[in-house]
């Protein structure tokens, strides 16, 4: 057992405030916390670690990547910057289908060496929990790949969900979107059965799928009792989130042009609202998410670097804390939790995400004194320190 002490304690106890504890302590034992409140009443502890001051904020679950690909796409980003939009470069059959160009080509121990490298840089900032997504396979054997790599990742010493995102883009080669949706489902079982699924994505918009092919996609999902989610309404109100919410997912995904309807629809199945900054930055959007719709239904709030080649190339969570505040106008508070607590409900997990007795003994030590000068600072990393099911890594 091992005791941290003499830290202030922002543990997002309860459902609003810090939860703050300025002279706090956390027992630890085997990869949970055991006890936590101020370091006066803690319990003995056969090792005693001093914070000195430090913050402590749970270590933070990005809860939407697509880190694992192959290339990059620079290219695109200077012509978005000549005029193109996203989805102009996508009908061209650049965008997601240039990157499962360089995927397919890819090897699996060079998917793994890109994506570890930017695993890491995620870890760095912070990060003890990651979802990670297939979906630019498009292919039997690439999705199968993509998944592969990313549980490798949990050898990196943070913890991965992999997501089933073959509804992503239509592939060249694919007859039609529906026969290429029949494939999707049918590769699935197999997937689930390698133990390489946790959850079920698919891209509903205009220039991906309609939403009765994502509602094939999310019957394959439940007939293996997987969870869903979606990418819903990032270009266009399509009605996915309310679809979504029909089969309880544990998220919809982006939102921007998010109706009222499927406002209500998302509170009335409790599915997480999961806010994405940097793909809203780099597309220079102007649309809003429905943030105080949101909060007034009382829809839970997450938000994720959803780090992919295209729309989000960021491998920042402590940018994405300030974005969503800067361009989102969540408080610093909600952003934090949008990090933490929010975003493990995204994935459907309630064992971390607060420093509470009985959560997982993964936080974060930080040179600051208020866990608002993590969302009010951006371009710089104040982590002194990331403690993984208790073992601290890097410092
Ligand atoms: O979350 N919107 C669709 N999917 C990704 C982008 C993928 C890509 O452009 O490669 C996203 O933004
Ligand atoms: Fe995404």
């Amino acid at each position: 057992m091992t005791l941290w002490r003499g830290g202030r304690l922002a543990t997002l106890a309860g459902d609003r405030g810090w939860g703050l504890i300025d002279d706090g302590a956390l027992l630890v034992d085997g990869g949970l916390l055991r006890w936590v409140g101020p370091s006066a009443e803690a319990p003995a502890a056969d090792e005693v670690v001093e914070l000195q001051g430090a913050l402590v904020t749970p270590g933070f679950v990005d809860c939407h990547t697509h880190l694992v690909y192959g290339g990059n796409r620079a290219n695109e980003f200077e012509q978005r910057l000549l005029g193109a939009s996203y989805a102009d470069i996508a009908q061209a059959g650049g965008g997601i289908r240039a990157t499962v160009a360089a995927t397919r080509a890819a090897s699996e121990a060079e998917l793994l060496a890109g994506a570890a490298q930017r695993a890491r840089a995620l870890m760095r900032e912070g990060v003890t929990t990651l979802e990670v997504k297939s979906g630019y396979g498009l292919d039997a054997d690439t999705e199968a790949r993509m998944l592969r790599v990313a549980r490798q990742l949990g050898a990196l010493g943070v913890d991965v969900r992999t997501t089933y995102l073959a509804a992503h883009a239509l592939p060249p080669e694919a007859a039609s979107a529906d026969d290429y949706i029949d494939a999707a489902c049918r590769w699935l079982p197999a997937l689930q059965a390698a133990g390489l699924v946790d959850a079920v994505d698919a891209f509903c918009e205009h220039i991906a799928f309609s939403p009765a092919q994502v509602a094939r996609v999310f019957d394959a999902a439940r007939s293996l009792g997987l969870p869903v989610k979606l990418h819903a309404e990032q270009l266009s109100d399509q009605g996915g989130a309310a679809l979504a919410a029909g089969y309880r997912a544990l998220s919809c995904d982006h939102l921007e042009f998010l109706s009222p309807a499927g406002i209500q629809a998302m509170a009335a199945s409790g599915t997480v609202a999961v806010l994405l900054p940097g793909a809203f930055y780099a597309l220079r959007e102007t649309q809003l998410p429905p943030i105080q719709a949101l909060r007034d239904a009382g829809v839970p709030i997450a938000i994720a670097t959803d780090h992919n080649p295209g729309s989000s190339p960021t491998l920042s969570p402590l940018l994405m804390l300030n974005m969503a505040c800067v361009l989102f106008r969540l408080t610093p508070e909600e952003a934090l939790r949008g990090l933490t607590v929010s975003g493990a409900r995204a994935l459907g997990l309630a064992d971390r995400g607060r420093l509470v007795a009985g959560q997982r003994a993964d936080f974060c030590i930080w040179d600051g004194g208020h866990p608002r000068e993590l969302a009010a600072c951006f371009g710089h990393n104040p982590l002194i320190a990331r403690v993984f099911q208790g073992v601290q890594g890097e410092s």
